[in-house]
C-alpha cells in the first residue's frame, strides 16, 4: 500500500503522482474491458489525489466489494474503528471489523483513513458512563490511542485523531474529554498517535466547517493554537455532509486558507442529500455539486483527496437520521452509477461523454384471486433506476396455457403464450423508487403456474 508523501500531495507530490498514474493508464489501455466506464481511483491518481469511500466491513463481498475495490483508491471504516466498536468492554477488544477493512484495502492496493480515535460520540458505555479522575481519564484516552494506532502501524495513511471538537459557533464542544481535561486532550491525543505511528498523517475532523463561517473560524483558530504549541497535526478533515442547493460557495477558499496554515486538507465524509423522491432535475444538480466539490479539492494543492460517506444509497446514514431525505451518494441502491458519479469523473478529467440516462424497472406478478376456470393477477412495476421513467413494458410467457381475458391500467396483448403489457399512458411516468400496478383477469385449466420471470423495460 502506498502512503502519501512526507509533505502530503503538495504541488511536487501531485505532479509526480500524475506521471505515475499516466503510465499506469497507458498500460491500462491494453485492457479493453476498462475502456467504457470511468474508474474514479485511476482518474484521481492521475490528478495526484485519492477518491475514497466509507465502507461497512460486513458488506465487502459481491457487487459491493467489487465496486469498492475497483473504483476507490482509499477506504474508511464507517463505524468499525470507533472506540465503541473496538473496546465494547474495558480491556476487551474486538478488532474483527477494523481488521477486515484494513485487510481488504491491502488486498486491493488502497489507502486507509482511520476513523476515529477520540470523539464525544459512539464511546463504549463503560467509558461514557464511567467516573474517572482527570489523570485516569487522560491515561485511558492516550492508552486507547496508543493501542489502536500501534495495532495498525504502517498500514493507515490518515488517522482522524480527534473528531468533531467544535460547537456550531466555533467554541469548544462539551464532552467527556473536554469537560474534564480541557483543550489539552487534543494535544495529548495527537502526541500519542504520532508516537505510535510516526508515518501516519494525523487529522482533526469536523462537519459544518466546509465553508467559511463561525465554526470554520473556530477550527482555523484551534489549528493555529495547536501548531503554535508544536502539536503534531498534519491535516484538517472537512466532512462535507452537504444539502442539495446549499454547497458552500466558499469551499475552495476555505480549504486554501487552512492549507496556507501549513496543513493538508481533505474532504472526508462527502454526501449531498436531497428531499425524496429524487427527480432527474435534482440528480442533475447533485451531479454538478459532486463535481464542484471534487474540483474545489483539486484546486488546492494540499488537498489530499475526497471520501464519499458511502458510495451507494443503500449504505448511507442519511435516511435513518433525516427521514424523507436521501439519494445522497454517487450510486443508487442497486449499485448503478448515478449522474453524480459522472460528475466526479468529469471533475477528475474524464471526457468519455454524457452519463447514460439511467432507466430501469422491475415487475412482480401475484395472483390475488382464483376460481375454477379463472383468476385475477396484479403486476407491480417499480422504477429501480435513479431517474424518473416515462414509459414501461412488461413481458412474460405463460407456463401452463393461461390466457388473458381482460386487463386494466395497461395495454395487454397475447400471442401464443407470450404476453406484452405496455403502460396505459397516464401511468407511464414513474419516479425513481416509485411503483405502479396493473391487473388482469385470465382463464386457466389444469394448473395456474405463475410465470417464471417477467422482463421489464423502461423508456
Ligand atoms: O450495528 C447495529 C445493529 O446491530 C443494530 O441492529 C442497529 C439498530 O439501530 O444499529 C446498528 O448500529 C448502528 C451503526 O451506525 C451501524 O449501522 C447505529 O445504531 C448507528 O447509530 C450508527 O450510525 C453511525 C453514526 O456515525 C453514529 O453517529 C453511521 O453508520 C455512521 O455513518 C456515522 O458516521 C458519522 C461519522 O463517524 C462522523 N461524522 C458524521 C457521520 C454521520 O453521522
Amino acid at each position: 500500500m502506498k502512503r502519501l508523501g512526507a509533505s502530503g500531495p503538495g504541488t511536487l507530490g501531485r505532479a509526480a503522482a500524475g506521471v505515475l498514474a499516466a503510465a499506469v493508464a497507458i498500460v491500462g489501455l491494453a485492457a479493453p474491458a476498462q475502456a467504457a466506464e470511468p474508474v474514479l481511483r485511476d482518474l484521481a491518481q492521475a490528478e495526484g489525489v485519492y477518491y475514497g469511500t466509507a465502507v461497512t466491513a460486513s458488506k465487502l463481498t459481491g457487487t459491493y466489494g467489487s465496486i469498492t475495490g475497483t473504483q476507490f483508491g482509499s477506504i474508511t471504516p464507517g463505524n468499525e474503528m470507533k472506540w465503541g466498536s473496538v473496546e465494547p468492554s474495558r480491556g476487551s477488544f474486538n478488532w474483527s471489523g477494523a481488521d477486515a477493512v484494513v485487510d481488504f484495502a491491502e488486498a486491493n492496493g488502497q489507502k486507509v483513513r482511520g476513523h476515529t480515535l477520540v470523539w464525544h460520540s459512539q464511546m463504549p458505555g463503560w467509558l461514557a458512563d464511567g467516573t474517572f479522575s482527570d489523570a485516569e481519564l487522560r491515561t485511558i484516552m492516550t492508552d486507547h490511542v496508543t493501542t489502536e494506532v500501534t495495532r495498525y502501524r504502517g498500514r493507515i495513511d490518515h488517522w482522524d485523531v480527534v473528531n468533531e471538537p467544535l460547537n456550531e459557533d466555533g467554541t469548544m464542544r462539551a464532552g467527556k474529554f473536554y469537560n474534564q481535561l480541557g483543550e489539552s486532550y487534543i494535544a495529548d491525543a495527537f502526541h500519542a498517535a504520532r508516537a505510535a505511528d510516526p508515518g501516519a498523517k494525523l487529522y482533526i475532523n469536523d462537519y459544518n466547517t466546509d465553508g467559511t463561517g463561525a465554526k470554520s473560524d473556530g477550527m482555523y483558530e484551534l489549528v493555529e493554537r495547536l501548531k503554535a504549541q508544536g502539536v503534531p497535526i498534519d491535516g484538517v478533515g472537512f466532512q462535507g455532509h452537504l444539502i442539495l442547493g446549499q454547497v458552500p460557495s466558499t469551499l475552495r477558499a476555505n480549504l486554501q486558507r487552512f492549507a496556507d496554515l501549513g496543513v493538508d486538507v481533505a474532504v472526508t465524509e462527502l454526501d449531498i442529500r436531497m428531499d425524496l423522491p429524487a427527480t432527474d432535475a435534482k440528480l442533475q444538480q447533485q451531479k454538478a455539486e459532486f463535481k464542484a466539490v471534487t474540483a474545489a479539492c483539486l484546486a488546492v494543492a494540499r488537498c489530499a483527496g475526497v471520501t464519499a460517506w458511502g458510495f451507494t444509497d443503500s449504505d448511507s446514514w442519511i435516511p435513518d437520521v433525516f427521514p424523507g431525505q436521501g439519494a445522497a451518494t454517487p450510486y443508487d441502491e442497486s449499485f448503478r452509477p448515478k449522474r453524480a458519479y459522472y460528475g466526479i469523473a468529469e471533475a477528475l478529467g474524464w471526457t468519455g461523454g454524457d452519463d447514460p440516462a439511467p432507466g430501469a424497472c422491475s415487475a412482480v406478478y401475484a395472483v390475488s384471486n382464483q376460481w375454477n376456470t379463472g383468476f385475477t393477477a396484479n403486476v407491480t412495476v417499480t422504477n429501480t433506476g435513479s431517474a424518473p421513467i416515462s414509459g414501461w413494458k412488461v413481458e412474460w410467457t405463460w407456463p401452463s396455457g393461461q390466457s388473458v381475458t381482460q386487463a386494466w391500467n395497461a395495454a395487454v396483448t397475447q400471442s401464443g403464450s407470450q404476453v406484452s403489457a405496455v403502460d396505459a399512458g397516464y401511468n407511464g411516468s414513474v419516479g425513481a423508487g416509485s411503483a405502479v400496478t396493473f391487473g388482469l383477469n385470465g382463464s386457466w385449466s389444469g394448473s395456474n403456474t405463475a410465470p417464471a420471470a417477467l422482463t421489464c423495460t423502461a423508456s
